[in-house]
């Protein structure tokens, strides 16, 4: 019995005015009624049925899925079931990659196997260095990172086999393998730096810090504490649930396109500003901010509108986004070994400001993963132009992992929305002389 004596029932009532008709539509776990249940409301025989509206999404769950946990208001985050902070604390990122793919973590054995896959799928054929000499010396590395994505679809035909369960593995290896690859060209490109090869002897954000900054043929040795710290970062970028980027993944993919063209297009959702080109825009408004100074101007700015405060703000978090929290911590073990960036303490101030000041409190804008990840970057060597393809590196395990659950989920069918028509009702032609 309910609180007023009534009989409690997993059931929603919806009365129609329009018609005085009563109908009762199953409540599923989760509070989620099926949108389908709606269809038979309708006003007469020939009315299509009632649909839901909801531009951009806010209010509708596309899937179930397993994979990432956020409660939002609290600011939690986990993977497969565990807390985003012990999987930063005691994991790696291939670690993690092999929980989000698997849903379990593996055993050492497997673990082993996982990181030796990996290992032997970094190179890329090539043609994908003569793919990147056609590029500008200026060209962004997301573009260009975007169209080596894209291309690896032509060097694996196979990967069109997509319900082969043995071939998409092996997509989903090389994709986890060659993208660091993938970055480190465009960024040695972009310097005028001839390619480094892979080394199998390194791990994998070593590997990629020796093939952005080796010089020559001299031995390169990161620092252990910068490599931790990528790897870090990595684990916190690693999956964000049903984002616009893992939208667009899971929308490609539901055409059963291969994973490789899918996935381009996952990237090119993520690079905007919006998304994770934000942590590029957090670091150009902190060097046009210039000084602390000047930030009392700047927030003036914000509150009227003129322009974002870059890095603040989630569609899904309206607390602090845990992941932001642990890159903090990770910034100060970096700046002990980089030195301190200034720009940090720009971004603290603006933070404090934010944290007290009513525009932010009262619409929830606490910083998110993206405002601090950039200072970290920069200390660490890496140009902006590389920022958003930091983020794409990790979050490629998220996309194969949404796309996998996708493929196996026998509700998904190809992604098609409805639309709310309001153009015009059907006219004649009109010749193009007698146009007014
Ligand atoms: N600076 C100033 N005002 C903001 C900001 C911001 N960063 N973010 C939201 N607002 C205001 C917005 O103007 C609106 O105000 P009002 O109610 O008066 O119209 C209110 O807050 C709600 O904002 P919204 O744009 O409706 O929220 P959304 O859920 O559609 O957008 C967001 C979420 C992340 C796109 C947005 O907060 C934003 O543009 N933030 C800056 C860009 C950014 O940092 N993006 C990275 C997100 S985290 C990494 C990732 O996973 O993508």
């Amino acid at each position: 019995m309910g609180e007023n004596g009534n009989e409690v029932k997993n059931t929603l009532s919806i009365r129609d005015n329009r018609t005085g008709k009563n109908y009762e539509v199953d409540i599923l776990d989760g509070n989620v009624i099926q949108a389908m249940d709606l269809r038979q409301i309708k006003v007469n025989d020939t009315d299509f049925g009632m649909m839901a509206y909801d531009p951009a999404f806010t209010n509708t769950a596309s899937t179930c899925s397993t994979v990432t946990y956020i409660d939002g208001g609290k600011g939690i985050l986990r993977y497969r079931g565990y807390p985003i902070d012990q999987l930063a604390e005691r994991s790696s990122h291939l670690e993690v990659s092999y929980l989000l793919l698997h849903g379990e973590l593996p055993t050492q054995s497997q673990l082993d196997d996982f990181v030796q896959d990996v290992t032997l799928h970094t190179y890329v054929h090539e043609n994908i260095t003569e793919l990147f000499e056609a590029f500008r010396y200026d060209a962004h590395a997301m573009g260009m990172v975007i169209s080596g994505v894209s291309a690896l679809s032509t060097f694996y035909p196979e990967a069109k086999n997509i319900e082969d369960a043995d071939c998409r593995w092996q997509q989903i290896v090389r994709l986890v393998a060659k993208m660091p690859t993938l970055a480190a060209y465009a960024y040695r490109h972009h310097r005028g730096l001839p390619y480094v090869y892979p080394e199998n002897e390194l791990s994998y954000t070593a590997n990629f810090l020796s093939m952005l900054f080796r010089i020559g043929t001299c031995e390169y040795k990161p620092s252990p504490v910068l490599e931790r710290a990528l790897d870090v970062l990595f684990i916190l970028h690693a999956d964000h649930e049903q984002n616009c980027s893992a939208t667009a993944m899971r929308v490609i993919g539901s055409s059963q396109a291969d994973p490789y063209s899918a996935l381009a297009g996952a990237m090119a959702a993520l690079y905007g500003p919006l998304h994770g080109g934000a942590n590029e825009a957090v670091l150009r408004m902190l060097n046009r901010i210039e000084h602390v100074d000047n930030i009392p101007a700047f927030m003036e700015g914000v509150k009227k509108k003129e322009e974002r405060l870059m890095g603040f703000g989630h569609r899904v978090y309206k607390a602090y986004d845990p992941r932001a929290s642990i890159i903090k911590r990770t910034a100060d073990e970096v700046f002990e070994v980089t030195g301190h960036n200034p720009l940090l303490d720009i971004a603290l101030e603006l933070e404090n400001i934010a944290l007290s000041e009513e525009y932010f409190v009262e619409r929830n804008l606490y910083p998110n993963v993206d405002f601090y990840s950039g200072i970290i970057y920069q200390a660490m060597g890496f140009p902006v132009e590389l920022f958003p393809v930091m983020f794409a590196i990790p979050r490629t395990v998220g996309w194969l992992a949404q796309w996998q659950e996708m493929l196996n989920d026998p509700a998904q069918r190809i992604a098609r929305p409805r639309q709310v028509y309001v153009g015009e009702d059907t006219r004649d032609f009109v010749p193009i002389g007698e146009r007014g």
